[in-house]
């Protein structure tokens, strides 16, 4: 999409030149050199394969580190027996950092049979000094680590490591550069993800984003509404804007635009048919947002609200910055503009100090705003963060049987919620074949519920009225009228 620069026209005798993106550019024209040659040398193509752990922000990641090894001649593979072979890491909680390790031993294992394999780590893992110590010490064999604020330079990264047979390790504290024009290569031809910021600032005290992402960063409105406008005249029917608190979009721009304004800007652009956005959080949701997204139809009707405790008290150790009582009124106001809408959250279990009765004001928020589904973590203590500090962890059996309670109460209402659209004939978005049955096709509401029904792949990609014959728990089975 953003291939506008040609890489033959760049001068390679010439120095590299200081500013972005053409700095790049340079280095993706030196590279593409680099692989060639590589690539007569062995005899066969070079491939790469991206490993994306997490979330939608590093779902977008991996796609514009694609795009850049795609542009330096690369080719795309799904396998692990690729030359080059780059995890894109999660820290968020433990247990996805852990199969990080147990993964590098399966690539140690492939490298030691091809010499020429090349292993790249990068994402929120590697912003954690102590994570590049220990990949520093006993993972010598990797021969790449970046963090989350220079995916841009990947090509000059390759370059590098191609050139000097040893560990480059690049990682960033913070910056306040947005590096904008790089190509990407979206895994959906037909939706697509734009990061409208970066960072966040509110230090949740569980959460360990605001250290590996850094401060709040917003894109300015043009480029933003540019990327879509282009993305809509490339077939793109729906876009999710991305950030880790969409609500608090603009602050650290030089003008007046919210959240509010923004979104009202991009409903506005002819063709473009649907409109996601992630994540919101509740303190920031401002009413002007409720007013525009009943106003627009392209909008769709479904908000990711995080409420994470339903305990005024366990939210105000969390530094959420909200009362079990604001997050009520406000699923309320919503509800009174937009009746249908779809909502879903997260809950975090066993935060510190969380006693029964804090567990049972969670059940009765469940109870009373009844989401459309519910995204359940125990909660992980992220070292660094203040909460990993705090006295009175909760036992492992205790969270438990917490969460089991939880998972009973979430589908017991998600069940009756989500069959509220039985007998409707509703648009449906087409994504993909179905990887159960090739003879269904898979796609979604605009509420985001998913809805299985007979087609062919030539429907991938189209809008297109379906009648929802029943729910079965979690997803529809319908038929195309
Ligand atoms: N432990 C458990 N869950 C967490 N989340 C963020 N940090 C932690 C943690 N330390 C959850 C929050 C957030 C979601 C993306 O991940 O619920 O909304
Ligand atoms: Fe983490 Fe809170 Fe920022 Fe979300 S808003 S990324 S939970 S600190």
């Amino acid at each position: 999409m953003f291939n506008d620069i040609n890489l033959d026209e760049i001068d390679l005798t010439e120095s590299p030149p200081e500013e972005e993106p053409n700095r790049q550019y340079y280095f993706m024209a030196k590279c593409r050199e680099l692989i060639r040659r590589k690539k007569e040398e062995l005899g066969h193509p070079l491939s790469f394969c991206i490993k994306t752990f997490g979330c939608q922000m590093n779902a977008r990641d991996s796609e514009k580190l694609q795009g850049i090894l795609e542009k330096i001649g690369y080719i795309k593979s799904k396998s692990e027996m690729s030359t080059f072979v780059i995890y894109n890491t999660c820290t968020v909680r433990e247990n996805v950092n852990l199969r990080v390790y147990g993964r590098l031993g399966y690539l140690h294992a492939l490298k030691k049979k091809n010499p020429h394999m090349m292993i790249g780590l990068c994402g929120c893992m590697m912003q954690e000094p102590k994570v590049v110590e220990k990949l520093k010490n006993s993972y010598r064999f990797v021969d790449l680590i970046f963090g989350t604020h220079n995916i841009y330079k990947l090509a000059e990264l390759v370059t590098v490591a191609l050139e000097q047979n040893k560990m480059i390790v690049d990682i960033w504290k913070n910056t306040d550069q947005i590096v904008e024009n790089l190509p990407i290569d979206r895994k959906y031809f037909f939706k697509s993800g734009v990061n409208i910021m970066f960072g966040c600032n509110n230090f949740c005290s569980y959460c360990i984003v605001p250290y590996v992402r850094g401060r709040e960063r917003s894109r300015r409105p043009e480029e933003i509404l540019e990327e879509i406008r282009k993305l809509v005249n490339d077939g793109v029917k729906e876009i999710m804007l991305l950030g880790q608190n969409v609500n608090s979009y603009g602050q650290n721009l030089a003008h007046s635009l919210r959240f509010a304004g923004l979104l009202e800007q991009v409903a506005g652009i002819n063709g473009l048919e649907r409109i996601r956005f992630m994540t919101s959080h509740p303190k920031d949701l401002s009413e002007e947002l409720i007013e525009v997204m009943s106003k627009y139809s392209n909008i769709c009707p479904h908000l990711h609200l995080p409420v994470q405790s339903g305990s005024t008290n366990i939210l105000r150790q969390m530094n959420r910055r909200y009362t079990k009582e604001f997050y009520l009124a406000l699923v309320d106001r919503i509800r009174s503009f937009i009746p249908d809408i779809s909502l879903t959250t997260d809950i975090i279990i066993g935060f510190p100090g969380e006693t029964e009765k804090d567990f049972m004001e969670t059940i009765d928020v469940v109870e009373k705003v009844r989401y459309d589904s519910t995204f359940m973590f125990i909660y992980s203590k992220r070292t660094g963060t203040p909460a990993a500090e705090m006295d009175k962890q909760i036992p492992e059996e205790v969270i438990k049987e917490r969460f089991n309670f939880l998972l009973a109460k979430v589908k017991e209402i998600s069940r009756d919620k989500l069959s509220r659209f039985e007998g409707k004939i509703m648009n449906v978005l087409v994504e993909a074949v179905n990887e159960q049955d090739p003879s269904l096709m898979t796609g979604r509401l605009a509420n985001n519920l998913l809805v299985h029904f007979p087609g062919n792949a030539s429907m991938i990609g189209t809008i297109l009225p379906v009648y929802l014959n029943c729910c079965n728990g979690f997803y529809y089975i319908g038929s195309i009228i």
